[in-house]
């Protein structure tokens, strides 16, 4: 296959980039000024995500500001339950709240649905594409299903993942069925995002950590893995980045070997000396607050993980999205470091 020529792609294929690309997750949203003062006027977050020339601007906010070698398009991993039929809110200082399911009855199932719902996604990577540099990536993303089933089960996140877990155990067959159909959607998003103009997609499982390694297997591998088939039946090169958020090390390099992601994105804790050893391009993994310290701390950082790094298949990211105190002369100065 030709190579795009873009960084962050070609980390992908396998190489090395001197100094590494990056990008943070996150890397758009309440940081920022600009950011604020947009959500100030449009009201809400998730009016933005549904307005793809709003959506556009905030994406490309952080891409005038510092410069990273990939955008990721503004919107949420919560579009795909909504896409399903269920209703989502984002109250201020509360987070997202859903209608809670508890069964896999009554989820949309129609594509031609998702697909209508899901549009403005579409809409808003074909208005960013032209609008950034040649050398810059262009990000997709979606959940994973095991991921919008916890959000799904509790109405809520951050309840530990009960609700969820509670269905899976009580009944394996109908939370299978919600894990299916959520893949079956998030499958068709990532292509129709693609299709769209992503040179990559990233599948964020936030609440990967703390499962039993069967069950990690079966709701958080084996969804995955579906999704990755699917995805490359239709669009055989595509480039997938999967997130299984602190899951162990071992978690980590079987989720790699199994899904045939292109590469995995992992989080703060991981060693730089597994890292820079194992088989599989790697994203990752300052730590978020290290970018709200700053100076010395931070550069110090940054240096080691570049320097472990160096010479192989490397993204530099957070281990998990950029916190809302931290000062964007601290993202300036982390982009610097990184290129200097
Ligand atoms: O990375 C980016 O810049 C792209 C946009 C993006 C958002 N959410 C915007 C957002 C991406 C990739 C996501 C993914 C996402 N959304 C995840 C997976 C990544 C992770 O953080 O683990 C999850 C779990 C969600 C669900 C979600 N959306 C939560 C739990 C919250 C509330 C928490 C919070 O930070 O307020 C959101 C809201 C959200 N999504 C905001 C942004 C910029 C904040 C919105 C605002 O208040 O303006």
């Amino acid at each position: 296959m030709k190579s795009s020529g873009k960084r962050l792609v070609s980390v992908l294929e396998g190489q090395a980039g001197a100094p590494p690309p990056v990008w943070l997750m996150r890397q758009a949203g309440r940081y920022l000024p600009e950011y604020r003062e947009l959500r100030a006027k449009a009201g809400s977050f998730w009016t933005m995500c549904n307005d793809p020339v709003m959506a556009t601007e905030i994406s490309l906010q952080p891409i005038r500001r510092f410069g990273f070698d990939a955008a990721i398009i503004f919107s949420d991993i919560l579009t795909v339950p909504f896409a399903l039929g269920r209703t989502v809110k984002f109250e201020e200082n509360v987070g997202p709240t859903l209608d809670a399911v508890t069964s896999a009855e009554g989820l949309e199932r129609d594509p031609a649905i998702w697909q209508q719902k899901l549009s403005p996604a579409y809409e808003t990577l074909r208005l960013v594409r032209p609008k950034l540099p040649a050398e810059t990536s262009l990000l997709g993303f979606a959940g994973a299903p095991w991921t919008l089933a916890t959000y799904m089960a509790a109405g809520r996140g951050g309840d530990e993942q009960k609700a969820a877990k509670l269905w899976g155990y009580r009944d394996p067959k109908s939370f299978g069925t919600l894990l299916d159909v959520l893949g079956d959607c998030v499958a068709a998003h990532l292509i129709a995002q693609i299709e769209a103009g992503a040179d990559a997609v990233q599948i964020f499982d936030s609440w990967a950590s703390g499962l039993p390694a069967d069950v990690f297997q079966r709701w958080v591998v084996a969804p995955t893995k579906r999704i990755v088939e699917k995805v490359r039946a239709v669009k055989p090169h595509a480039k997938i980045i999967g997130f299984p958020r602190a899951t162990t090390l071992q978690g980590y390099e079987f989720y790699a070997d199994e899904t045939g992601v292109d590469g995995i994105s992992v989080d703060t804790s991981a060693p730089q000396d597994w890292m820079s050893e194992i088989d599989v391009p790697v994203q990752g993994n300052l730590d978020p607050l290290l970018l709200v310290t700053g100076g010395s701390a931070m550069d110090r950082a940054v240096d080691e993980l570049v320097d472990a790094m160096r010479g192989r298949p490397f993204i530099f990211n957070l281990g998990h999205g950029v916190l809302q105190e931290t000062p964007p002369e601290h993202v300036a100065a982390l982009v610097a470091r990184v290129r200097k």
